[in-house]
């Protein structure tokens, strides 16, 4: 960058991101049901890090008037969490009274600390009874998602002002159908397309039923819903080829378009399901979908920023298992790479999808609902103090993404935030605790107590400032 951008605007938001299963722990107390997180944990703790099942959390279930605080401490503002739909309806799909009061005191004491809670409503935690049913492929359990969505806000909805439906639904498609790596570890793309399509129509219902609850006075009117997708700008190699160009298609067409399409048009894009179709991949759709997708739209957009997508023409147009492939992996050689979690550091991506969205959802307002840097074990070098030493990592990762950001905004990007994730070390998936990303560490040898680590003293400098140091 010849120009350094260094300064957000003065009513930018800064948070944090969080979600019920990796936060909470409890896992089977107040009335809390079985998720598929349990039921691969039961299944085969052996397959999470260190043997940490789901039910660890960070124990924030305890300890979340103290975790409020301490993101009021590092300068935020707000803080996304989720709903867990596991804890808060019973399997009769009635309200479980428990887990209702359980959220109530949990957004209460958010805002006592001056924490603006955002709610999502699902975390790639889907309950084990409804997996049973048909998970995200029957029609049961997307209409039961829909009534859910609306039970949550009939009785939150006079406290929460910004709702999510589904954070990264490309996720569950991918990890649990796709790829094979997430219970019940399937390698079958018609199958995690028509998940994919599963949830289009859920988070269209449910926004469906927040505009009638928000009619109906039951949301308070100056309440918002979102989508918060992981959106990966795509890359192919230089002088690519034809068939390069394609793999970036049905890649951003899939990944990206499909998501950015729905929320903003209430529509699927035409191009990839004509491409699908073509390679004998059916949606299952019935008459009044499209009507369902046209509620999908929304307020305003999260998006998430890991990594980039760096694809080429595939070697094969099968993979081993027999199933569609559209783009391989295309090893960039100037990556640098966060080796602890396999992902590439390019923080100039977070800058190039924003100017994407600009041009061509010019309308759409959106804030980075999640960015980070999980590190082996951080490393596990100290100060005198204690402190774990992450500040010569963290800080040059988080200072030049927001370096991109403010550019970004200040060449017309309608971005109003940023939400750091795991701003508290939590529990992630099948890593678990392997990968630590917070300001602030959990120190699972010690009863789950927080210390602050070397970064932290900075993050909240730059949050009160908004200037990037
Ligand atoms: C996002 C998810 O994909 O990335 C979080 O919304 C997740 O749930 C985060 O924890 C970091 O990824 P990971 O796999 O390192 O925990």
């Amino acid at each position: 960058m010849s120009v350094v951008h260094d300064k957000l605007p003065d009513d930018f938001f800064f948070g944090a991101a969080l979600s019920g299963p990796q936060t909470e722990g409890m896992w089977q107390r107040m009335g809390k049901l079985e998720n598929l997180w349990d039921t691969w944990s039961n299944l085969d703790l052996g397959a999470f890090h260190n043997r940490v099942g789901s039910y660890a959390g960070n124990d924030m279930g305890t300890r979340f008037a103290e975790d409020w605080q301490t993101f009021a401490s590092l300068g935020f503002t707000s803080a996304r969490t989720s709903i867990q739909w596991s804890r808060l309806l019973d399997a009769d799909g009635k309200l479980n009274p428990e887990g209702a009061e359980f959220y109530h005191r949990l957004f209460a004491a958010a805002r006592e600390a001056g924490v603006e809670p955002f709610v999502n409503l699902y975390h790639f935690d889907m309950p084990a009874y409804l997996f049973r049913r048909g998970g995200w492929e029957s029609r049961e359990v997307v209409e039961a998602y829909a009534h859910y969505a609306a039970t949550a806000f009939a009785e939150f909805g006079q406290e929460i002002e910004h709702w999510f439906t589904f954070n990264e639904p490309i996720v569950e498609p991918e990890q649990r159908y796709e790829h094979g790596n997430w219970y019940p570890f399937l390698h079958d793309y018609q199958r995690a397309r028509s998940v994919q399509y599963g949830i289009s129509l859920a988070h269209s219902l449910a926004v469906n039923a927040f505009r009638e609850a928000q009619a109906a006075g039951v949301v308070r009117p100056d309440a918002r819903i979102g989508l918060i997708n992981c959106f990966t700008p795509p890359y192919t190699r230089e002088n690519p080829s034809d068939a390069d160009l394609e793999a970036v298609r049905m890649t951003d067409g899939i990944c990206n378009r499909w998501w950015l399409d729905l929320v903003t048009c209430g529509t699927l894009p035409t191009d990839v399901i004509e491409t699908l179709t073509e390679r004998g991949i059916e949606l299952p759709t019935r008459p009044w979908d499209e009507q369902i997708l046209a509620q999908g739209k929304v307020d305003w957009l999260g998006f998430n920023y890991y990594h980039p997508a760096r694809v080429q023409a595939p070697a094969s147009d099968v993979d081993e298992y027999g199933q569609p492939v559209f783009a391989q992996e295309y090893t960039w050689p100037d990556a640098v790479m966060n080796e602890s979690r396999g992902w590439e550091i390019y923080p100039q991506g977070i800058y190039d999808f924003a100017m994407t969205m600009a041009r061509d959802y010019p309308d759409l307002e959106w804030f980075v609902s999640e960015n980070g840097i999980g590190i082996e074990e951080d490393r596990a070098e100290r100060d005198e103090q204690g402190r774990i030493c992450d500040a010569t990592y963290r800080v040059p990762f988080v200072r030049d993404h927001l370096r991109w950001i403010a550019r970004a905004i200040d060449e017309g990007a309608k971005c109003r935030g940023y939400h750091y994730w795991g701003a508290i070390d939590c529990w992630s998936w099948n890593n678990a605790y392997k990968n630590r990303y917070g300001f602030v560490e959990v120190d699972l040898a010690h009863d789950y107590v927080r210390r602050p680590k070397e970064s932290a003293a900075w993050i909240a400098e730059v949050a009160r400032t908004h200037r990037i140091s």
